[in-house]
């Protein structure tokens, strides 16, 4: 059996509040939380900047050659992850609902998800990390010692993300929104490449009645009780 890596991953559709969970996780066991969907985010926002249109793959691939995309941690216990391009600040720019829907486009190109899994990986390599994502199980890091699936109602994620959004001054209209979380999980499901899905060895909680504090201390006690080393 191939060696388990100190890491732990966190997968889930949209909204279900796996940067809560994975960003206090990261704290209380002294790793470092990898947001693998700021890092398409950042890949959407390039496009659009460059005004690439993400269904022209080969445009797309000229674009993201020279991309130097860079995580920072969150300044603040509740903050986000900071990301760079090229050097130049862009966290306030794409934690928009637009961003995400665009970022979900062009994760199904496989010239996006090779480079970004590439990075992601070599970001995993010394260990002690908690990735969140899509596919952070089932193909980043497969041999992550600790996998989590977070799930929760349509519902109740539209209202979670609606107040997230409103936390930070913008209108959130929440039927909208469903509707939009609806589309995004449906088209991350049904990619042909690295498509959203619990990994076979993973761990499923519905948090749909749960707090993110609820949450964070399961996955602690399993951990704690699945440990090959201590944490
Ligand atoms: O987690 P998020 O909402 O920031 O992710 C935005 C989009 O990025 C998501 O809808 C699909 C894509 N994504 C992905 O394909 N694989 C990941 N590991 C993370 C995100």
């Amino acid at each position: 059996m191939s060696e388990k890596q100190l890491i732990v991953t966190i997968d889930g559709p949209a909204g279900v509040g796996k940067s809560t969970v994975s960003r206090e996780l990261a704290r209380r066991l002294g790793f470092t939380y990898l947001d693998t969907g700021a890092m398409y985010r950042a890949v959407a926002y390039a496009c659009q900047n460059a005004g690439v249109n993400p269904a022209d793959e080969d445009a797309v691939a000229a674009l993201i050659h020279d991309l130097i995309i860079e995580l920072q941690p969150p300044t603040s216990a509740d903050g986000d992850v900071r990301v760079f391009l090229n050097g130049k600040e862009i966290s306030n720019f794409i934690r928009t609902q637009e961003m995400g829907m665009l970022a979900s486009r062009i994760s199904g190109l496989p010239v996006v998800r090779d480079k970004l899994t590439d990075l992601q990986q070599q970001m995993g390599r010394k260990g002690k990390i908690v990735a969140e994502g899509r596919d952070t199980g089932t193909v980043v890091f497969p041999q992550a010692a600790w996998k989590f699936y977070l799930d929760a109602r349509p519902e109740e994620r539209a209202r979670r993300r609606a107040e997230q959004l409103r936390d930070r001054g913008e209108v959130a209209d929440e039927t909208e929104i469903r509707a939009q979380i609806i589309k995004r999980d449906q088209d991350d499901r049904q990619r042909t490449i690295a498509p959203l899905k619990a990994a076979a060895d993973a761990i499923i909680i519905d948090s749909t009645n749960g707090t993110a504090d609820d949450v964070t201390r399961l996955m602690i006690a399993h951990i704690k009780q699945n440990s090959f080393q201590p944490v």
